[in-house]
Formats: C-alpha cells, structure tokens, sequence
C-alpha cells in the first residue's frame, strides 16, 4: 500500500499524502450530496497546496478561519464565490482581503464584528454577504477541546440574543443578511449529534418565522464528522452516506434554502500519513522505548488531546516477533510521546515507522519548537 522503497530515499520526517484516497473520498462525497448541498473544504485541517489544489480541482467550496487561508484557498484555485470566512477574531487586514476578494460569505460570532465589516465594507463600496454563526447550545460527544456548540465556549452568538443582531444587519447598508451558520465540535462519530442540531435548526427558524423575519437563502451547519483513528485500514473512508443521510432526514430546509458544510478532518485525515525514522532503542526493567526522529513538533495531537494513532512499522523483519514500546520523540517535553504501552513487530534503528490517519491537524499544527525544521509534504505524484 505505502512506497516503502521511495520512502526509504527521503529523509524523515515527513507527510504522506495517499491523493488516489483523497480523490476516492471527494467523490464519496459527491456521492451522497444533492444539488442544494455545497461542501466547503475546512482548510484548518490541512493547508499542503497540493492538497488544497485537488480539492479545489474537484469542485469543492473552501472554509476560512483566517485571512492567510482565505489567500491559501486563493491561491490553490478555489473560487471566492465558494469561500465561506468564519472566525472569532477577524482583524481589518482579514476582513478587507475577504471584502476585496468578494468572497461569499463572512461567518460573524458578534456585533462588535459585524459593525467592523460593515464599516469597512462601506468605505469601499461594498455589501458584505453574513451568516451569524449562532451557539446552538447542543453538546457533541467527543473530546473537550473540540467541542465548541455550547454556551460554555467562545463561540457564536448566543440563541437569546439572534433576534436583535438579525435586527442590526438589516439596520446596517454594508451587511446583506444571508444565512443561520453552526458548528457543533470536531471528530463527532454519533448521528444522534448532528441530529439534534438538525432539529435546533428547526426549533430557530419556525422562531424566527414566527416574529416575521424573512426566510434566510443559506443554512451552513459546519462540519465535525470524526474517522476510525483506530482502524484506518478497515474505515479509509468516513460514512459520508449516514453523515449526509441525517440532514436529508432531519433538517426542514425552506424552498430554495442552501445547505452548506464545513468539512476538514473527514476529507483529509486519512489520507495522511506521518513518515518518520527510528533513531534508537532504549530499554529499562520496565520499559521499552522505541526513540523515533519525528515529536510533537510534527504531530501535536497525542500530547495535545492524548489522542490515538495507529502506528505501524512498515520495515519491521519478524513480523510476527512482538514487543511492547513507548513510541517517543527527541523534543524535550515529557509529553513527546506518540503512544505507550504499544505492541510492535521488534523495532530496530532505520526502521521506517507511519504514524497513520495524521493527514487533518497534523502538517498544520507544526511547530519550529527547538528550533526544528517543520516537516515536509509529499503527495503519490511527488513520489511517482
Ligand atoms: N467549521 C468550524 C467553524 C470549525 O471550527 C471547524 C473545526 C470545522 C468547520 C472543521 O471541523 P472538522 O470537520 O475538521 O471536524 N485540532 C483539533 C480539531 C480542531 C477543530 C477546530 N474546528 C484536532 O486535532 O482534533
């Protein structure tokens, strides 16, 4: 499945981009969507320009959290007519690359947000497109830090005060009130989820029909749908047929009303994968450790949020001789540790070792701590 042989040639570590999986999945995706649903690619999962390139290729919208992505969607291909901007704390500068791009919409978390862009809008003679990004105070099962649709987190406008900031838009010349947006959290594998914000999305627009607001053009319900970090040989691609299958079923969308979706990790993290070289072995009465040259600095996730990664050693000789490792990194961080307790066909130096399923958050997380050089990427092409 990997070329073991190319990757032997290039010095660790670095990205693997299986882009064959990537355009399998995209067109899952197709699969399961109707003309009225529009997928934005989350570019905060992964913004590798031959990554970004294909998904554009492929004819997908692009989501923005900052105005560096917005030039990185730019600049791979994406239309601005596809680009959706979301963001808690959109500066000027952001806020007028969005503006001159005519991008189509700016998701805004607060009024203090929406002034500033209308402001801006006007001095240039524009009319920017808002979906208020609405707190949907539904909770999602999956990690703390990842979960951001409760009143808890920072995140939207809470549902109390909707009426009011829909009341500003529509006071406001530069602002064309478009849409409803949501997010519930990231890595969600349960339906029920994106059910029950199917139906809070139904509860709010039967209130805001009901106090005479015109119906929006635009619902967008962000992403969120999680992988099998455990078994990514077996689940390559995320059930996008459920996925989709619980919004065709549960949300009322009014005539005419787009539907749009904001998927990063589902899109791209299977495809990834995290090549790196096992420097040495190192054992004590009560451990093993397998020393490897790639850390958090190249993959946060573990000492991040304690997160799982299948792990194989693609070079192993004795495939069938196990040993238990803690499979380690060289930054000086005790928690540069990518698993523990982990069975491995025996390990030796110069094995090529793939961290797997690290193709969202993962390149883009990296970091130059101790002044390391950030990881490279490599897609099937580069390695042909
Ligand atoms: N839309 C909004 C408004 C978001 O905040 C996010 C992710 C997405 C879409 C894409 O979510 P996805 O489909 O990828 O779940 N670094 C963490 C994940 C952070 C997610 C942040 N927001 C991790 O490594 O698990």
């Amino acid at each position: 499945m990997f070329p073991l042989e190319k990757f032997q040639q290039i010095d660790t570590p670095f990205y693997y981009y299986d882009t064959e999986l990537l355009r399998q999945t995209l067109s899952a995706i197709r699969d399961n969507i109707t003309p009225e649903m529009h997928v934005h690619y989350a570019v905060k999962a992964c913004a590798n320009p031959k990554v970004l390139s294909i998904i554009a290729q492929e004819g997908f919208g692009a989501d923005c959290v900052s105005g560096g992505e917005v030039q990185a969607a730019i600049d791979a291909g994406f239309p601005a007519e596809k680009i959706v901007y979301a963001g808690v704390g959109k500066s000027d500068r952001e806020i007028i690359l969005g503006l001159e791009h005519g991008i189509f919409a700016f998701n805004v978390e607060s009024i203090p947000e929406l002034e500033i862009i209308n402001q801006l809008a006007l001095q240039r003679g524009k009319v920017a497109r808002v979906a208020l990004r609405i707190n949907p105070n539904v909770g999602a099962h999956t990690h703390a830090n990842i979960t951001t649709g409760l009143a808890e987190n920072k995140f939207g406008i809470d549902m109390q005060d909707m009426e009011d900031v829909i009341r500003r838009t529509q006071e406001m010349q530069g602002i064309q009130f478009i849409g409803l947006h949501f997010h519930i959290g990231s890595q969600i594998l349960e339906m029920d989820d994106f059910i029950a914000l199917c139906h809070r999305i139904n509860e709010i627009q039967e209130r805001l029909e009901a106090a005479g607001f015109p119906t929006v053009s635009d619902i967008n319900v962000g992403g969120g749908l999680g992988v099998d970090y455990q078994q990514p040989n077996e689940h390559p691609i995320p059930d996008f047929k459920a996925y989709f299958q619980a919004y065709k079923q549960n949300l009322k969308l009014r005539h005419g009303q787009q539907l749009h979706f904001e998927l990063g990790r589902a899109i791209v993290c299977q495809c990834g994968t995290l090549l790196t070289r096992v420097l040495y072995i190192k054992s004590n009465p009560i451990k093993n450790f397998c020393i490897v040259d790639a850390g958090m600095t190249d993959l946060i996730r573990p000492a991040l949020y304690g997160s799982y990664h299948h792990i194989e050693n693609l070079s192993a000789q004795s495939p069938s001789d196990y040993v238990t490792y803690d499979v380690v990194g060289p930054i000086c961080e005790s928690s540069d540790v990518f698993i523990k307790n982990y069975g491995m066909p025996r390990t030796q130096r110069g094995d090529i070792i793939a961290i797997r399923s690290a193709g969202a958050y993962g390149e883009i997380m990296a970091s130059g701590y101790n002044c390391r050089q950030l990881p490279k990427g490599y897609t099937t092409e580069d390695l042909a």
